[in-house]
Formats: structure tokens, sequence, C-alpha cells
């Protein structure tokens, strides 16, 4: 079993913090994005990985090396324009070879591993090659995971019959045969390069894998769906992201391995890595600060991931997801924020009191 990771991508929903640099990299819980999905699937015993790249390769081949700190292999699969997750697949063909994959879109957050799923897809295999005297069932050529969702117009949505057939797959459909959205994670037989290969565009320009699985299914092949257990997110967007944040610091543990002075309170799961200094301030976890980082006279609140080398003065900072080296002073009240690397957000006070800006395109900001 190999691993096939999807990280191009252009990232519009998450801009600015995109405009410099990958949506996967950027983190949740101090951890980047893609990192999960690597280490489940070094988990999972995969350890063969290719990784395909667009824009950001540069970036995210810098952060990933060649895999040796997650136990795996890794090789890096550039997609010259981003035509589509089918496109991916047919452009990591020959390091794919024979053999069957996991798929796992590199912006998508899972809460339950690869362990179970693949071992669903071997037993159905195995279950398949022995065959009762009455029934003949051909083995799974794929495994779709699904998960019931308010909005399926967003998504690939799945028609599954009363039998837990899968009978129809569609990509973003207007009008949803049902509530069941495709999850960013699949598991391939070679088949799979069958059907990469006879597809069309979709009207968005793009070769579907949604459409790539319908093609094994009109083709007589069987796919087979696992249902999602835990909570996943597609964090391509502020909100979700910072759902992210808040559901991997649910299961933080303490560590402080950096420096809390003695005029400093620290309250529930809290993280302070090595080289982080807090001084005099309030820490109500769960938290997580990154090294290098300096907390002084302010509070941290629920839910606040702060990353490595930033610095925190006579602020207040709650449910937020600061990156590295953002400097941050007499902020009272800062909630709900994603800030973005190297950035700066103060209260000068500055006569006569107004607020005074210099932000890049595609920013948001709600002030109070
Ligand atoms: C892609 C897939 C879609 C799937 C979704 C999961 O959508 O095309 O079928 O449900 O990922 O995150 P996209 O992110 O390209 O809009």
């Amino acid at each position: 079993m190999k691993g096939l990771i999807l990280s191009g991508g252009a990232g519009t929903r998450l801009r600015p913090i995109t405009h410099t640099s990958a949506k996967q990299l950027v983190p949740v819980a101090n951890k980047p994005i893609l990192f999960y999905g690597i280490d489940d699937m070094a988990e999972a015993g995969i350890t063969e990985i290719g990784i395909i790249t667009g824009e950001t390769g540069d970036e995210v081949r810098e952060a990933v090396g060649d895999g040796s700190r997650f136990g795996v292999n890794v090789t890096y699969i550039p997609q010259d324009k981003p035509l589509g997750l089918a496109h991916c697949v047919r452009i990591a063909k020959d390091f794919l070879g024979d053999d069957d994959f996991v798929m796992y879109l590199g912006d998508n957050m899972l809460q339950q591993g690869l362990v179970e799923f693949i071992g669903r897809f071997e037993a159905d295999r195995a279950a398949a090659k022995q065959p009762t005297l009455h029934e003949h069932v051909d083995p799974p050529a794929a495994q779709i995971l699904l998960c019931p969702v308010p909005d399926p117009q967003r998504f690939g949505v799945a028609e599954v019959d009363d039998d837990g057939h899968v009978v129809r797959l569609v990509e973003k459909p207007v009008d949803p045969p049902s509530n069941l959205a495709l999850v960013g994670v699949y598991l391939f037989t070679p088949l799979i390069h069958e059907a990469v290969a006879a597809i069309e565009p979709s009207p968005r320009g793009e070769l579907e894998i949604t459409d790539a699985i319908q093609w094994l299914i009109s083709h007589g092949h069987r796919v087979r769906h696992d249902v999602l257990e835990g909570w996943w997110l597609d964090t391509g967007k502020k909100d979700p992201l910072l759902e992210s944040n808040r559901r991997v610091l649910e299961e933080l543990e303490t560590r402080i391995d950096g420096d809390v002075d003695d005029a400093s309170d620290i309250d529930g799961r809290v993280v302070v890595e090595a080289g982080a200094t807090i001084v005099r301030s309030h820490i109500r976890g769960p938290v997580v600060i990154g090294a290098g980082s300096t907390v002084t006279d302010s509070y941290i609140g629920p839910y606040s991931a702060i990353a490595d080398d930033c610095a925190i003065v006579d602020s207040e900072i709650e449910n937020s997801v600061i990156l590295e080296r953002a400097r941050i002073t007499n902020v009272p009240r800062l909630v709900d924020s994603l800030i973005g690397r190297d950035t700066e957000v103060h209260r000068s006070g500055r006569r006569p009191r107004a607020t005074r800006l210099m932000i890049g395109d595609h920013c948001t900001i709600d002030l109070d």
C-alpha cells in the first residue's frame, strides 16, 4: 500500500495567508495540517508516500524534507496547473505502479486514523476471495469515506441504496441525491488508472476524482464505503481552521518545557515549548505556545495556538491561531482570529485616536 497526498491548489479561501504560503502548511495546534495526514499514513504502516505539489512546492519540500523524520520516504510529484484530483492520480501513475494506495487531500483533517479504514478494505477483499456457494462477490475496486453534512452541494455526494451499495456519485450537485459527502480520503486499487484515463474535465475544468469513481461503478466495479467516525474538517477557510484547532487542542496534554515565572498562572492543559517565556501572564488552556515565543503581561485564553518566535505583550487572546513571528502589543481582546507570519498588531496610543492600517490584499478586519 502506498500513499498519495495532494498538496497543490491555490488556497484562495485562506487568502491572504496563502498568498505567501501553502494552505496545507498552515498550522493547527502548532503542527502543519499536512503533517497530520503524513503521520496517519506512517501509523498505518505506509512508508512510500507521493506528495503532489503546485506553486508552493518549494515550501512544502522544505517543510517535509525526505520524510525520514516521519519514518517514511517521500517522492515529490509536481503538478504544473491545478487540473483536478483525478489529474493528480494521472501524473502519479509511475510512482504508484501496480500498488493499492490511499489518497489523502492535504487540507482535510480527520479525527480517525487510517488503520481501521485500511483494515476494513482488506477484510472485505479477503472475504470476497472466499465466495460462499450461493454468492460470488467481486473484491472492491475502491473505498470511499462518507459523512452526513448539512450542505452537500459543497462536496462530492454519494447515493447509497438500501443494501448499502454505492450506486452513484456526483460532484457538487445542485440537487444532491443524499446528504452523504465524500471525505477527502480514498483507497484505490490500480483499476483507478483506467478510470482517470477515461474521464473528461468537469464544468469547472477539472478532472474530478468523483467522476473517476463513478466511472468504476458504471463499468461494473464495486466501490465500498465506510462511514466516518469522529470529526472531519476541510480546513480551507478560517472558521473550519479555527474549529480544527479547537478539536486538536481538546486532546492536548500538559507539558511545560519553557520558562514560566512565579507571577504567572497556568490553568488547564497547556503546552509551553522549550525556549518559550511566560512573564506575569495568565494562560488558560487548552493553549499551546511555541518555542522562542514570549508572553508578557498578557492573558492567553482557551483554544489559542501561538506558533514559534511570537511576542505577545499587554494583550488578551482567545480562540485564535497566531503564526510564526507575529508581534501583538497592547491589544485588549483579540478573539476568533488567524494572524499570519511576521505580522504586527499593536495599539500605539497615538493621538488623535484612530485605526491606522497597512493591510495586504484579501484581508478581513472586524473592528469592535
Ligand atoms: C474535493 C472533492 C470533493 C470532496 C472534497 C472534500 O472538493 O472534489 O468531492 O467532497 O474535496 O474536502 P474541493 O476541495 O476540490 O472543492
